[in-house]
């Protein structure tokens, strides 16, 4: 006798999560929710246990949450062939007193690897990187996988601008969804907030809180990933994944959202961040990254810009250092 298996050959969309951990099943679990496609989590052999696990567990909320999706869990690459969207949080997360950047070594290794099998067995994918620290491992899933930028971003800003939005709707007093704002730069504590184009439903933030009680926001916003780990011991996993979830629905449902992402940036802001993967507003549709949304800085904007690009470039400087074969 066969045990029932999910069918995998369907005509809906595929979305392939990479690493079963934290991030990588939480996303799972949004992505169900919303009934996005069938989804595939792989992780290393010895981990596929946990990843067939979970994804059990999760395949048999459908009939309460009501979503037909099938899910499975596995170790085998080929099992992503045909994916519309992959997903990487392959890789260690942050523990109390470690930096993002502190992941590198170890993180560009399992990134590159993973990298190399998407380009094997799901050529025609568009790629979503979340693993850290995400500038860094964003350019490496571009240089192993050779995929046109398009294909490639990194999920920061979905993540920050909510714990931004949050923030600012608590002092406000109002609902988290009606608080519209934006963020650039990388994906570190030098990430770029900004006030000037935060607003609730056009009415300019600056005119419904003091300039000390937004700094605060801006503040904690910056720092909200290590304030997590702080109080839990590991990094954070609903937001950071319903962040990503967001990201694929806007291209899986061609919405043509405009979400800071880590994309490549040429010409745009003035060429200061030409030739990186930088947190830009980016409209994501079937095309993946179909357009970087420009505007003109003021005041003091370009210089934090600048600052938060220095950074990416050095972290980017510490891959091709390590790695000459990605430079
Ligand atoms: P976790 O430790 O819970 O899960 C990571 C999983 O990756 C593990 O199950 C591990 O077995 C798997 N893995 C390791 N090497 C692999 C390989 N070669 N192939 C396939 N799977 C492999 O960690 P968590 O919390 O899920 O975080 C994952 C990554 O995402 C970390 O690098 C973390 O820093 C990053 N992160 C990024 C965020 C962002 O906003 N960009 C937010 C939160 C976390
Ligand atoms: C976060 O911001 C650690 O990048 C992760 O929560």
């Amino acid at each position: 006798m066969t045990s029932p298996t999910p069918k995998m050959n369907t005509s809906r969309p595929k979305i392939s999560i990479i690493g079963a951990g934290n991030v990588g099943a939480t996303c799972a679990h949004w992505a169900a929710a919303k009934e996005l496609g069938d989804i595939v989590v792989l992780d290393i052999p010895d981990k596929v246990g946990v990843a067939q696990g979970k994804m059990l567990d999760l395949a048999c909320c459908g009939p309460i949450e009501r979503f037909d999706s099938n899910i499975i869990g596995t170790s085998d690459y080929a099992d992503i062939a045909g994916s519309d969207v992959v997903v990487v949080t392959a890789g260690l997360p942050r523990k109390p007193g470690m930096s993002r950047d502190d992941l590198i070594e170890t993180n560009v290794k399992i990134v590159k690897s993973v990298s190399e099998n998407i380009k094997k067995y799901a050529p025609d994918s568009i790629v979503i990187v979340v693993s850290n620290p995400l500038d860094a491992m964003v350019y490496t899933a571009w240089k192993a996988t050779g995929f046109p930028t398009n294909r490639i971003m990194g999920q920061a800003g979905a993540l920050d601008v909510a714990r931004y939005r949050t923030f600012l709707a608590w002092e406000i007093g109002c609902s988290v969804e009606d608080v519209q704002a934006l963020l650039l730069g990388g994906h570190g504590d030098d990430m770029v907030p900004l006030p000037r184009l935060t607003s609730v439903h056009g009415i300019p933030v600056t005119s419904l809180l003091d300039e000390a009680t937004i700094t605060a926001c801006v503040e904690r916003a910056k720092v909200g990933g290590g304030e997590v780990v702080k109080l839990m011991g590991t990094s954070a996993y609903y937001a950071p994944a319903s962040g990503t979830i967001q990201m694929v629905e806007a291209i899986i449902k061609d919405k043509k959202r405009i979400i800071p992402s880590a994309v490549f940036c040429d010409k745009e802001f003035g060429g200061a961040a030409k030739g990186y993967f930088v947190g830009v507003p980016a409209l994501l549709g079937k095309g993946g990254v179909e357009k970087v949304v420009d505007f003109a800085f003021e005041g003091g904007e370009k210089a934090l810009f600048d600052e938060s690009v220095s950074h990416v470039q050095d972290l980017v400087g510490i891959v091709t250092k390590m790695f000459p074969e990605l430079a």
